[in-house]
């Protein structure tokens, strides 16, 4: 793979095949989080820590699919695995239970705090709805709380104050639910409960206000994966929560495997009820995993009630328990053996010599050397994050929520992102940057010298 050269840089197949999906394809993307402007890159190749477009541009890529490719491109281990698990078994899926969805599903119970059962999915926005509806289930409750600025799967209760505008968002203290696409119906609106985030008292107070009927609590512990909660923050939620019977799901699609191998909530030492995982966990396939406590996780026991699907020859009134009993839970593909196989190799890697350790320490390493060199440019910067994830922030204010965020020097990331993308570092404009175990301090130091260069262009220095 050779690098791309300043000069060099076109994007011009990149974008006459945009052009043409646009034709097949609703503004050329089958999904909006691939989509940026004048047009998208169109990758043909990967491996490692390196994507390589259409036009043959090379870059060191710090998105790694939102963060799911831990090991990045095309490990071997996982390649291997995923090849052996298709001739052993003999077949892509079985449809029906097999060993290794156990086995996952145990390993992941000693992992985390919060899981003492759990069920997979095929995706993170799975996982969560699931997870929802798991906790209005188990406390007949009807109102979801969540957090602004929090993402946690693009349907409709989910899809409320992730990016509202600040004439939108209404008061700090008591943000207003906004929606962020159409075809979101009132009824989410007014059975949401917008929260802000690392601010305990404000949140206290409307968790109080609508206790009887919140059946759950979610939240990314680290915001958009970057902003960390605080420890009393967290502590806090955790104790009111627990205090009116309100479900705590941490939503860690994002932060598993990333901030440590048992997640935020390993870091912070606290079990939420409810935890759903993706990303990382299917080594890049799709997958998700809604986990929790036994007597919560038990009720989507298919075993206890009735269901849609279950081949019974009873009548309905023969059947044991009623439509009110079932918390279903299916899908077609749901525990695939392939994603499961990829998800533990995945682990295996993790777990070998400290290996997430090293890249968390070199996410350190690149975090302080970037603050160091925007320093000596005389540039006001700051990274924050957690474990592998990071973002780059243009303030000096300190970050806790999302409208702090809304108040950092958003067109000075996106010059420097777009610049960066043209030397060779795929970040797409205004994201975190995640690590992989497979970025060489050589990417690094590439990575600080780009960035000087784009420096001396910005500042004239
Ligand atoms: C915290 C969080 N939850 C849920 C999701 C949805 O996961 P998926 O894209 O696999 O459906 C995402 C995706 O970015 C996420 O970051």
């Amino acid at each position: 793979m050779q690098s791309s050269t300043e000069n060099l840089f076109t994007v011009e197949t990149s974008k006459s095949i945009f052009e043409e999906a646009c034709t097949y394809i609703p503004g050329g993307v089958t999904a909006h989080i691939k989509y940026m402007t004048p047009h998208p890159i169109v990758m043909k190749e990967a491996k490692g820590s390196k994507l390589v477009d259409v036009d043959g541009n090379v870059y060191i890529d710090y998105l790694l699919c939102s963060g799911s490719l831990l090991t990045g491109h095309g490990h071997p281990a996982i390649t291997e695995a995923v090849t052996n698990q298709l001739h052993d078994m003999g077949t892509t899926i079985f449809g029906t239970p097999h060993l290794l969805e156990q086995q996952m599903a145990k390993r992941v119970i000693e992992l985390y705090n919060g899981i003492e059962m759990a069920r997979f999915t095929n995706s993170g926005l799975e996982a969560t709805l699931l997870a929802i509806r798991i906790a209005k289930g188990f406390t007949g409750r009807e109102k979801l709380a969540k957090f602004e600025g929090h993402y946690h799967g693009g349907y409709d209760q989910s899809l409320i104050s992730v990016n509202p505008t600040m004439e939108e968002a209404g008061d700090t203290k008591r943000p207003t639910p906004v929606p962020e696409s159409r075809g979101i119906s009132n009824y989410y609106l007014e059975k949401t409960v917008v929260l802000p985030f690392n601010d305990l008292e404000a949140t206290i107070q409307l968790l109080t206000e609508n206790k009887d009927e919140i059946a759950a609590v979610i939240m990314e512990p680290v915001q958009g994966g970057y902003i960390p909660a605080t420890q009393e923050f967290m502590e806090g939620l955790r104790e009111i929560t627990e205090k009116y019977g309100i479900v705590l799901i941490f939503d860690e699609v994002k932060t598993g495997f990333r901030v440590s191998m048992g997640g935020a909530q390993g870091y912070y030492n606290i079990a939420p009820d409810i935890t759903t995982l993706g990303k990382v966990l299917g080594g890049g396939f799709p997958v998700g995993l809604v986990g929790g406590r036994k007597e919560i996780m038990e009720i989507t026991n298919p075993i206890s009630s009735r269901d849609i699907l279950s081949a019974s020859v009873e009548t309905n009134k023969e059947k044991n328990g009623n439509k009110d009993s079932v918390l279903f839970h299916s899908g077609t593909y749901y525990g695939h053996p392939t994603i499961l196989s990829a998800g533990k190799a995945t682990l295996d890697l993790l777990e070998k010599d400290g290996i997430l350790d090293k890249t968390i320490e070199r996410t350190m390493w690149l975090r302080q050397e970037l603050e160091a060199l925007y320093a000596r440019y005389g540039v006001t910067m700051k990274t924050i994050g957690l474990g592998t994830i990071f973002n780059i922030v243009f303030t000096d204010k300190e970050i806790l929520n999302y409208r702090d965020m809304q108040e950092s020097d958003f067109s000075m990331r996106d010059k420097i992102d777009r610049r960066l993308l043209e030397l060779g570092v795929y970040i797409k404009p205004l994201t975190r940057y995640s690590m992989s175990t497979e970025h060489t301090q050589e990417d690094l130091e590439k990575t600080v010298a780009l960035h000087e260069q784009v420096l001396k262009e910005l500042t004239n220095k």
